[in-house]
């Protein structure tokens, strides 16, 4: 904490390692005059009774043993360890911290151990959907779309990042004003991709593009592959953490707010409607993040090899893949996913999705007095 203060004074970013029990760390601050901004939990509590928490109070080796040997009261000494780290961060927030779930299931988990995280029927804090992920992005169609250069030649990718730069590069000169910020972020990320060498395996690469942006960049790549200026198919994918293919209330749908959110049936409407458009493959499990039984996921792996089959499928399947989010998104009455749904219909009037009425929640209570 010391060598905290001293860098927030000298205006230094660093990032420094604890090691040792997070709850003793939240208890150390909550008793100091420590000031932190922003606070999030890491520990993987998707899976919170076979070694993803470890709790205050045992060792590293005693939990080991407690887990194999006595779940029972492992899962007792969880409930205890979150509670009081639940104590801890109330107290730092109440001083003005910032806190949110980090989409490790924190908040679900602590509630379910008897924590202090429940107001008025609700968790206390977001995750991180909530506030930032679901308006900013899955609202408006970005989301983790993935490819992957099967050559396994760095020029490839190369040639993918430019092409990809180029897209959003003419997309900003007409994008509307709420997502101009998403898409110069993304043309930042893009242009110094590989400057910043990330690829440790696979030639792939990660770009959080909207629905227009992956047809447009997918069918810039088809093109390219037809005319040998990249040199192999291309396999195009996307992460579950996305606008379309999971439904998650504790995380990817956590800002869906009409009640839809413990629904699976975006995920698998994805998953078929990927798979009748022509989808390479396809898959439906659960999982994802924040463990079994919380989550339905959706994906795909779409090949395109430069012919115009391959154009075909992937205009049909990436348009669905995104927009069947956005409409349930819209549904929710989530502003951003309105206009984007609206967008979309104006540009593709095949397209026809029900939109919302709005009504005026003071006049309908007007109305029923
Ligand atoms: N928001 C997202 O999109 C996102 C992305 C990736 C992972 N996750 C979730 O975040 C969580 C963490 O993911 P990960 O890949 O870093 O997992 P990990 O298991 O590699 O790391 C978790 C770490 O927490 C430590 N830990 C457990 N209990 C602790 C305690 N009481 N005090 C201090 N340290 C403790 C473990 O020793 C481990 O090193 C998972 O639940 C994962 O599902 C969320």
């Amino acid at each position: 904490l010391i060598r905290a203060d001293k860098a927030r004074k000298n205006k230094e970013a660093i990032s420094i390692g604890y090691l040792g029990n997070i709850v003793n760390l939240w208890e150390k601050i909550e008793q100091s005059d420590f000031k932190v901004d922003l606070g999030s939990d890491q520990t993987s509590l998707h899976n919170p009774y076979g070694g993803g928490y470890y709790p205050a109070g045992l060792t590293y080796e005693e939990s080991n043993e407690m887990i194999a040997g006595n779940p029972e009261k492992f899962k007792e000494y969880v409930h205890l360890s979150l509670q009081r780290q639940v104590n801890a961060i109330n107290k730092v927030a109440a001083k003005g911290m910032y806190f949110w779930d980090y989409g490790n299931a924190f908040l679900l988990e602590a509630s379910r151990a008897g924590a202090d995280v429940m107001q008025n029927g609700k968790f206390k804090y977001p995750s991180y959907v909530e506030d930032i992920m679901g308006p900013l992005y899955f609202d408006y169609g970005f989301g983790p779309f993935r490819w992957v250069c099967t050559s396994g030649n760095p020029k490839d990718l190369a040639q993918t990042d430019k092409i990809a730069a180029n897209v959003l590069e003419d997309m900003l000169k007409s994008a509307p004003a709420e997502i101009k910020q998403q898409l110069q972020d993304n043309l930042k990320w893009i242009r110094e991709a590989e400057q910043n060498k990330l690829v440790v395996g696979s030639q792939a690469r990660i770009l959080y593009a909207d629905g227009e942006a992956r047809i447009r960049i997918a069918n810039e790549f088809n093109k390219a592959i037809a005319n040998g200026q990249i040199s192999a198919p291309i396999v195009l994918g996307r992460d579950h953490h996305d606008v379309s293919g999971t439904d998650s209330p504790f995380r990817e749908t956590a800002n869906i707010y009409d009640g839809s959110k413990f629904t699976a049936d975006m995920a698998v409407q994805t998953f078929i409607g990927n798979a009748m458009r022509g989808a390479t493959w396809v898959s439906l499990h659960n999982g994802g993040g924040v463990g079994w039984g919380e989550v339905i996921n959706g994906g795909f792996g779409l090949v395109i090899d430069g012919s115009p089959d391959a154009e075909k499928r992937l205009k049909k399947m990436l348009f669905w893949d995104v927009n069947n989010g956005i409409a349930r998104r819209s549904w929710a009455r989530n502003s951003g996913a309105i206009s984007t749904l609206q967008r979309t219909m104006q540009s593709e009037p095949k397209l026809q999705v029900t939109v919302p009425y709005i009504a005026d929640d003071d006049l309908i209570s007007s109305v029923i007095e």
